[in-house]
């Protein structure tokens, strides 16, 4: 008795003592500990055997890594042979689902198997998480044993969807940002980087038929002070906008790390940077617009004229050939229909083509441009205002104000991504508003997001499979830096993470925090400007 009590006593001390050294976000499906561990050398080679270019890519970067962090960068070479011993080598096995991955390790060896260079992206992560924290720091790091804890991971992602939003037209970020945050994106395993590009305050990329976009939409005369209608101005021009090289340059950054780009262009609404350079697209072609210099919603939006759907087709066009996404966003939300009511080529076109209201006619506006985007073998997103007046045939909705619209699309037969604003919108507050920057209202702290339950259960099975995922937006009103920017979105998204990746029956906040308090560490070797209030 006394030495079965010993033993149940040494597996617990082992096993939760070996979990401690497990602290990977977000937390993969099953990870098995063993005993023992795998010491990466000087010798140590990286094997491909598999002709995959992707593998290969995957497995250099991996070398890279620990160059960088060791001072000599492992050797990667190519063998049929299945088990080299003192290598981390990567298999394929197509039996794994395309985002999936193992990850072995022994004493002896580390074998990583995934079917696409996807899944053995994401089993680099796993892997880079279980070495200790100095390998996120960019520099070489000496005096440290490169240790791998023994043990057998099965892992593969809740949702095919899991993206991260950036807008980049109420304040604007450099390239060089746009890469760190991608580097994020990766590093917590999410797939998409939705890049709100346009805004009634900004218009943020270049498109060479237009060329007044870069040169009058992208600049505003002067910035709101603190809230918004505070009426107090800062008397500075802002302006700033990505060059199509620029965009070529991050998208193929992106692509490297397994992070699909989704441009946003907004239609019809939060138009009022493009009136300012090409009033003929407005309802009100005499009147002088400025890009707008207050946060909210404008009424000045673009009229559905056929000049402007050459304009919208023109745009996009150039987009799609920036943007090899299969998903393009077209924004759809809040537009005012005021200026349409007024309009007398408005209401003709509602009783022409029996619209019933302004409703009916953003519904025509959005299937417009849905049948476009289609034609060209793409998907349109919209948000879940492109619900109103019927929900053209082949868009996707994110659903923001609340869930209804995601449960609406997903009874229609449509792909839904949720991303309700009660739960992640990380423009709101996290933590008590009397010690945080401003931020414009809300309290999602770290716990709520991470309780967020992306399928509604009031959907039949078959509904829920168009639940495809899960999104956080980032609305940069009161965020001027990207040290702001990170401040609001981290550790938040470390939590979107796990809502999006993890199985709903693994998720436990207080094993999270745990393990959030290693990933932290990680955060702050990756320069990350991240919320700490959640340490204490
Ligand atoms: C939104 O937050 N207006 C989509």
């Amino acid at each position: 008795m006394k030495k079965l009590l010993t033993l149940i006593c040494a597996c617990v001390v082992f096993v939760s003592s070996a979990q401690n050294q497990y602290n990977i976000i977000p937390l993969p499906q099953t990870v098995t500990p063993q005993k023992g561990q795998f010491v990466i050398k000087s010798n140590t080679n990286i094997v491909v055997s598999t002709n995959d270019p992707a593998f290969k890519q995957v497995a250099s970067m991996l070398a890279d890594q620990l160059g960088a962090a060791m001072g000599t960068t492992p050797k990667v070479v190519s063998s049929n042979s299945k088990a080299v011993s003192n290598s981390i080598q990567f298999v394929k096995n197509d039996q794994l689902t395309e985002e999936g991955y193992t990850l072995n390790v022994s004493s002896k060896q580390v074998s990583i198997a995934a079917s696409t260079g996807k899944g053995a992206f994401y089993a680099l992560q796993s892997l880079l998480q279980l070495l200790p924290n100095q390998i996120f720091s960019k520099e070489k790091s000496t005096g440290i044993t490169w240790s791998v804890p023994n043990c057998s991971i099965a892992d593969a992602p809740r949702y095919s969807y899991r993206g991260l939003h950036l807008d980049v037209g109420r304040h604007f970020f450099p390239v060089s940002f746009i890469k760190k945050y991608i580097d994020l994106i990766a590093l917590h395993k999410l797939n998409n980087f939705h890049w709100h590009l346009t805004e009634d305050q900004g218009w943020r990329i270049e498109i060479k038929r237009y060329p007044k976009l870069a040169e009058i939409a992208s600049k505003r005369s002067q910035t709101v002070v603190g809230r918004a209608y505070s009426k107090k101005f800062d008397g500075k021009p802002y302006g700033g906008y990505y060059t199509q090289d620029e965009v070529k340059e991050v998208v193929a950054y992106a692509k490297a790390r397994f992070v699909n780009v989704i441009p946003e262009i907004e239609m019809p609404g939060h138009s009022q940077a493009v009136l300012a350079a090409y009033p003929e697209f407005g309802c009100n072609p005499d009147k002088i617009y400025q890009t707008a210099t207050d946060w909210g919603v404008y009424e000045d939006v673009l009229c559905p004229r056929e000049e402007t759907f050459q304009f919208l087709e023109n745009v996009l066009t150039e987009v799609m050939e920036l943007f090899p996404s299969e998903y393009i966003h077209i924004g759809g939300d809040e537009c005012p229909k005021k200026q349409w009511k007024e309009s007398r080529f408005c209401q003709e076109i509602i009783k022409r083509e029996n619209l019933g209201d302004e409703h009916g006619l953003q519904s025509y506006f959005i299937r417009r441009i849905d049948k476009f985007i289609t034609s060209k073998g793409r998907k349109m997103i919209g948000w879940d205002e492109i619900l109103e007046g019927g929900l053209s045939p082949n868009a996707i909705v994110m659903s923001w104000r609340g869930t209804e619209g995601g449960i609406a699309a997903a009874k229609e037969n449509h792909d839904a991504i949720m991303t309700p604003g009660g739960y992640v919108y990380l423009d709101h507050y996290q933590a008590d508003p009397k010690t945080e920057p401003l931020a414009i209202g809300g309290f999602t702290t770290l716990e709520k997001i991470y309780s967020y339950e992306p399928t509604p259960t009031e959907l039949s099975p078959e509904q829920q499979k168009h639940i495809i995922g899960v999104q956080a937006n980032v609305w940069t009103e009161y965020m001027q830096t990207s040290d702001y920017v990170e401040y609001m979105v981290f550790p938040r998204a470390s939590a979107l993470s796990e809502v999006a990746w993890t199985k709903k029956e693994l998720k436990d906040y207080s094993k999270f925090s745990e393990r959030m308090k290693v990933h932290a560490d990680r955060l702050e070797k990756l320069h990350v400007n991240f919320f700490k209030g959640f340490l204490k």
